[in-house]
């Protein structure tokens, strides 16, 4: 027997928005449209991507907005569909793998989950889908 809401699933954050408010799907969906990739407070306190899938739906992964080079927080570029560092141009594709050094790795991905309405990241431990090695992070 695993009561209802018991820890079975193994931990996890409540991303948390820009005034620290825990984000529930419903209200991100309200607040932000498809294709959108916006900043939410993820695991251990790091800036993480919220994506909003073509579906309207929340993005079943979140992708870490610190830069893989010396740390800056890369912001995304709609008009060029990549997220492009501030600091020293670094690129990223929409998923996150990087395209354009200096930085040596692709931002670091969570898992993201629908737990009782709320937005939970977990640690990404599986696999870099976006290019089929163990995760660096
Ligand atoms: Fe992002 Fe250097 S910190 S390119």
């Amino acid at each position: 027997f695993v009561p209802p809401g018991g820890g079975g699933s193994g931990g996890g954050v409540t991303a948390k928005d820009a005034i620290g408010n825990e984000v529930t799907v419903e209200s991100w969906l309200a607040t932000h449209g498809v294709g959108s990739r916006e900043l939410a407070e993820g695991i251990k306190g790091d800036a993480t991507y919220l994506v909003v899938t073509e579906d309207k739906k929340v993005q079943d992964y979140g992708i870490v907005a610190v830069c893989t080079h010396l740390g800056c927080v890369v912001p995304w570029n709609k008009a060029e569909n990549k997220f492009m560092c501030p600091c020293h141009g670094s690129q990223y594709d929409q998923t996150g793998k990087v395209i354009r050094g200096p930085a040596p790795l692709s931002l670091a991905l969570s898992h993201v989950e629908e737990v009782d309405g709320k937005v939970i990241f977990k640690e990404w431990k599986e696999t870099d889908f976006r290019t089929g090695d163990k995760p660096w992070w």
